[in-house]
């Protein structure tokens, strides 16, 4: 039986100034703990800010993430950040395919698919974001829509490469939303996720890769999503602005992994 590593990330979005965009990448740190050695936690604040940050965070174990980055070396493309760049800054993780870079810029599948190919070519692990609109859902499209945005966004990744992929599950109507999926609704499509992972690559791939659930994930809700055995920590947005909140929601992934690891065991 695989045991998956826990991993929560926490998406500052276009949030944060300088000063406070430090002073919570400070308490992070200062609170992690042994939560380290149990969890991955990454932090992905805005662009002008990953170099304080970094420093900030030093060698505590909590990785330093990028919320976008443009697959292209290097070249006439104002406003776009490379691979280099992030590497330079020593980001270790990036997000590609995020439902707002999605639905409020009009990224397409194509270009999502190129993202996550330059980031792993350049060594750095992806966050590949997934999920549906509430029409979608109404529809029910739900499962259809994530199965093509997966394997779009998948698209000529081998499975060498695939060990540096994590799925992020993020309803569209979650995020922001306070409207969290129920845990059973999420465990449905990340298992789904984990039988198209089984179709595109094998067994192993499916049983090893990890994935997120996304969408009002906060220290209230998080234990009773971690509890599923699907469900391999968060990717959160608004909570992720308050250490405290944040850090609880990494303790409940901890702690949801040992239960589940016990009960496996038993
Ligand atoms: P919220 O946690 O604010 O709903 O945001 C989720 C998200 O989009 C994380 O990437």
């Amino acid at each position: 039986m695989v045991s998956r590593r826990p991993f929560v990330g926490g998406n500052w979005k276009m949030n944060t100034d300088l000063a406070s965009a430090v002073e919570l990448a400070d308490e992070i740190a200062a609170s992690c703990g042994q939560l380290v050695e149990h969890c991955d936690i990454a932090v992905y604040p805005p662009f002008p800010y990953l170099q304080a940050v970094g420093r900030t965070l030093g060698h505590h174990g909590v990785q330093l993430g990028a919320q976008d980055l443009y697959p292209q070396p290097d070249g006439p493309y104002t406003g776009e950040v490379s691979t280099d760049m992030l590497l330079d800054l020593n980001v270790q993780v990036v997000l590609a395919g995020h439902s707002e870079r999605r639905h409020v810029i009009g990224e397409d599948d194509e270009l999502i698919n190129a993202k996550v190919r330059r980031a792993l070519e350049a060594g750095l692990n992806v966050v590949m974001c997934i999920g549906e609109t509430h029409e979608q859902r109404q529809a029910g499209q739900t499962n259809q829509v994530n199965i093509n945005q997966l394997r779009s966004g998948l698209r000529e990744v081998g499975i060498d490469q695939l060990r540096q992929v994590t799925i992020a599950y993020e309803p569209v109507w979650a995020i922001g939303t306070g409207k969290v999926a129920g845990p059973g609704d999420a465990e449905a499509v990340h298992r789904l996720i984990r039988r198209n992972i089984a179709d595109l690559y094998d067994e192993d791939a499916a049983r090893s890769i990890r994935i997120q659930y996304g969408g009002s994930v906060n220290a209230d809700n998080a234990a009773d999503l971690f509890a599923r055995g699907e469900i391999d920590g968060g990717l959160v947005g608004g909570a992720s602005l308050d250490a405290e909140q944040f850090m609880a929601i990494v303790r409940a992934a901890v702690e949801a992994k040992e239960v589940n690891h016990e009960a496996r065991s038993r």
